[in-house]
């Protein structure tokens, strides 16, 4: 077993959860892409779902299956699942790493229920290692850098070709393992052409994380919207 197995196990457990669900928000990367597989296989159960993808590639393979997308809905989203690149034990999360942070966070932000599937490995004790991804503007793109640089060493990640669906740009803030990331998010948040950044607090309600002693599940009450 490797970390793809675990990665599918993970997307095999929380469809159960999509069952029924009106409008259930679809984050990105690898392991979102086995969830988009599962649900694709028994689309006749989503016939009635309004699916709100966080990136083009997870909007295309939605619509690849044959199911509904939006991005313009009233209300709340009933529940979205998403990867993670890290996350701690209280379900604090690094997120960005495939550059669609922004529209993660806000699908996360207006979700009632927020389910975070992942393998193993994406577990930490602290948050940081990973590097913090941040979604940044191309004007004055290099004064950005140079203000976060300031505080940690920061790269552009994937050259100036690789542009977000949002036509920015991403760079990778090495911060090193955090102590309080809540600080570093306002430090990296506050800098003027930052658009957001890929550390999110307070958003997780659970997690199924699957590895070799197979998949564990976890409430986090004190995140409940
Ligand atoms: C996308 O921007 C990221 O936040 C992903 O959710 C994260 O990188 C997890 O991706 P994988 O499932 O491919 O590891």
């Amino acid at each position: 077993m490797n970390s793809e197995n675990f990665k599918k196990m993970a997307a095999q457990k929380a469809v159960e959860k999509l069952h029924g669900k009106k409008i259930v928000g679809i984050g990105t990367g690898s392991t979102v892409k086995y969830l988009i597989d599962e649900i694709g296989a028994d689309k006749k159960l989503f016939q009635d779902t309004l699916f709100v993808p966080t990136s083009n590639d997870s909007e295309k393979k939605l619509i690849q299956y044959g199911l509904k997308v939006t991005h313009e809905f009233a209300g709340l989203i009933d529940i979205t699942v998403d990867g993670c690149d890290e996350i701690d034990p209280e379900g604090r999360l690094i997120k960005g790493g495939g550059g669609a942070l922004t529209r993660e966070k806000m699908v996360a932000y207006n979700s009632r229920n927020v389910v975070i599937i992942a393998d193993s490995t994406k577990s930490v004790n602290k948050l940081g290692n990973f590097g913090v991804p941040v979604e940044i503007l191309p004007f004055l793109w290099k004064n950005t850098v140079e203000r976060l640089n300031e505080f940690y060493r920061t790269e552009i990640n994937g050259g100036l070709e690789a542009k977000t669906d949002n036509g920015n740009l991403v760079a990778i803030v090495r911060t090193g393992d955090m102590d309080d990331p809540e600080k570093v998010f306002n430090l990296i948040k506050n800098v003027p052409g930052v658009v957001e950044v890929g550390i999110f607090l307070n958003l997780t309600n659970s997690s199924i994380i699957c590895g070799m002693d197979g998949c564990s599940v976890k409430d986090y009450p004190l995140n409940k919207r």
